[in-house]
């Protein structure tokens, strides 16, 4: 059995995570509540922030995990892409610790984390969570949607390391998209989550939203957002309380377009590729129509869809454990000179 304490600390969340093989003993979040007044995340504050932080989530995940610091066989963290200030905070201390402890390192790639969150297996001994494994893992091949506020990316899977690029943004994050939608309506940050519940109450058909041709499975959205933003000045012209008045469906109308342009590509390049697998991460993979509109295409195609639980979607540390996990199975440890990368 192999004990692994794991830290994120990329952007504006500190994590620490403890499992046992694959499976999650405890997951302690902090997230920053500072970045809200800013509408975005400040960089400078997020790693002060980490540097308070840092060392309770790691005292409560070894507490509430129910071991010992001498049971850790390795410590895992996040060594890039993020933030380099939020980032050497985690880094810095994941060497400090192993150091101490006398134990490897093991360094891991956030992306890579988010998509290796379907791997993780469900303790009981993980206070937040009721149930087991609520589904087997998928299996190899496998197409990811990583979807999250830096990134989107539509890989295919070949085993737990192997991670073809089938396309990607040309320009800005799904997640960003949405966080900025969400800033010129005023809603508050981070966007993704308030356009969601707003969307619920909202006639996704009111209004539509061109999306752009891009070849193969690429993506862009800064010209969704530059059309919503043109949109929604000309009818402010003639009513300056137009977004009050629409807010739902403006947020249902906007997260339709993109959520669909999202899929189109997926299940273009499943059907390409003849994967019948798909899955989604990162913290747009939280999104409740992304997640129901991804059960529908498998539905009918035949497809199993993977759906990770809502924990496990947004910045946390257990997935950095689990991709710590299997690095570890493979030997594949880290040296201490090993400095943070920021893409
Ligand atoms: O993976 P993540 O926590 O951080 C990055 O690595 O970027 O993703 C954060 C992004 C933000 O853009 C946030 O607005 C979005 O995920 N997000 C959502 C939802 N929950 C979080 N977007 C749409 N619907 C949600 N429910
Ligand atoms: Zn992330």
């Amino acid at each position: 059995m192999t004990t692994i304490l794991a830290i994120e600390s990329s952007c504006d969340d500190t994590s620490a995570a403890v499992l046992r093989d694959d499976t999650l003993l405890s997951n302690v979040i902090a997230s920053q509540k500072v970045h809200e007044q800013y509408g975005g995340v400040v960089p400078e504050l997020a790693s002060r922030a980490h540097q308070q932080n840092i060392i309770p989530v790691v005292d409560a995940a070894i507490r509430e995990a129910g071991i010992e610091r001498e049971d850790i066989d390795a410590v895992a963290f996040t060594r890039g892409p993020g933030l380099l200030g939020s980032l050497m905070v985690g880094v810095s201390f994941a060497k400090s610790f192993a150091l101490a402890l006398g134990k490897p390192l093991i360094e891991v790639n956030h992306l890579q984390a988010h998509v290796l969150s379907h791997f993780i297996r469900v303790g009981s001994g993980e206070s937040a969570v009721d149930s087991t494994r609520a589904q087997m893992p998928p299996t190899f091949p496998f197409i990811c949607l990583l979807v999250s506020g830096g990134h989107t990316q539509i890989l295919l899977l070949h085993s737990h390391f192997e991670m073809e690029l089938l396309g990607q943004t040309i320009d800005d994050a799904a997640g960003e998209a949405i966080d900025k939608a969400a800033k010129i309506m005023d809603l508050g940050y981070p966007g993704g989550p308030i356009i969601d519940r707003l969307a619920k109450e909202g006639n996704a058909d009111a209004y539509k939203f061109a999306t752009p041709h891009i070849a193969g499975y690429d993506y862009s959205f800064s010209g969704i957002k530059t059309s919503f933003l043109y949109f929604l000045r000309d009818r402010l012209k003639e009513d300056p309380d137009f977004i009050e008045k629409h807010k739902a469906d403006l947020c249902a109308s906007i997260q339709k377009t993109i959520v669909g342009f999202l899929l189109k590509k997926v299940e273009r390049a499943a059907l390409d590729r003849g994967v019948k697998q798909i899955a989604i991460a990162g913290g747009v993979s939280a999104n409740s129509l992304l997640r129901s509109e991804l059960q529908h295409i498998c539905q009918k195609h035949h497809w199993q869809a993977f759906v990770p639980p809502f924990k496990f979607c947004t910045d946390n540390a257990a997935m950095v454990g689990i991709a710590g996990y299997f690095k570890y199975l493979q030997g594949d440890f880290a040296d201490q000179s090993l400095p943070p990368y920021t893409r």
